[in-house]
């Protein structure tokens, strides 16, 4: 059985300051809600995992309000190479250096601004390597949904990321399902939907690496997930969790939405 995983994707939101007072705020909510988090990936049954994601720049600061806890840190995005002459690019041994155990890889709003899949690919190489968990990030586009091209896209995305991968490091990754058109726009995919694409990125895998490694993996569904929305996804039997963008900016909301996932996980 699969330990449901939550993650939060901050973007470009926060300072540190905000940063350190979400940590705290989120533990006293957890607590509050007696929500059993596992530090590991794979926990009890009953308990979920959790990851929130800020801006670079909020790394050190939620990591200390972190520290002791279950909640992991991450990272939204860093470079192949592990050191070089890349201004402005970060890599994974820094990310490991500041805590972060998880690093969201190829999502839409980066691929938007030129991100390729064989970049991504890149990426999900190189953070698997030096240990990070990566969170990879696939999904359509409006207009090649209404194309009838999901499938061939999401099924393209997940070969580029995987190309490489040996079945241990993709069977510790997380998928993220994240429909272009369901992103910050209050739209989301229905349930059902949701299950269909990730059970085709399920078999993807499985083609690729085998069908251990495909029952290992763990895939999200992310767009516009909410406290009021998150149940019906977590009660599909392919749908391991969520990436939450807006709703996980508010500490109590996030919250809301872990407790939801513990309560109707599959
Ligand atoms: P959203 O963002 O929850 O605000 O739709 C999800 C994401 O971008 O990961």
């Amino acid at each position: 059985m699969r330990t449901p995983l939550i993650a939060a994707n901050w973007k470009m939101y926060k300072t540190t300051g905000e940063a350190a007072q979400y940590g705290r705020e989120l533990l006293e909510e957890l607590a509050a809600r007696r929500v059993s988090v596992t530090a590991g990936e794979q926990g009890q049954p009953g308990q979920v995992a959790v990851v929130v994601c800020p801006p670079f720049t909020a790394l050190a600061a939620l990591g200390s309000a972190l520290r002791g806890s279950p909640v992991a840190l991450g990272a939204q995005n860093m470079h192949w190479e592990s050191s070089g002459a890349y201004t402005g690019e970060i890599a994974a041994p820094m990310l490991l250096d500041l805590g972060c155990r998880y690093v969201i890889l190829g999502h839409s709003e980066r691929r938007q601004m030129g991100e390729t899949d064989e970049q991504v690919r890149r990426k999900v190489q190189a953070a698997a390597a030096a240990g990070l968990i990566p969170i990879v990030c696939v999904g359509e586009r409006i207009e090649e949904r209404r194309a009838g091209q999901t499938e061939s896209v999401v099924t393209r995305q997940v070969r580029a990321a995987f190309q490489n991968l040996d079945a241990a490091a993709a069977g510790r990754a997380v998928i993220a399902y994240e429909p272009v058109w369901a992103i910050g726009t209050g739209e989301h995919a229905s349930p059902e939907e949701a299950n269909r694409v990730i059970r085709l990125i399920r078999d993807t895998v499985a083609d690729m690496l085998g069908s251990e490694t495909a029952a290992a993996v763990r895939i999200l569904y992310g767009g516009s997930v909410k406290p009021d929305n998150i149940g019906p996804f977590m009660a599909q039997p392919e749908i391991d969790g969520a990436l939450v963008g807006g709703a996980s900016l508010d500490a109590k909301a996030f919250a809301d939405i872990i407790q939801q996932a513990e309560v109707n996980a599959a």
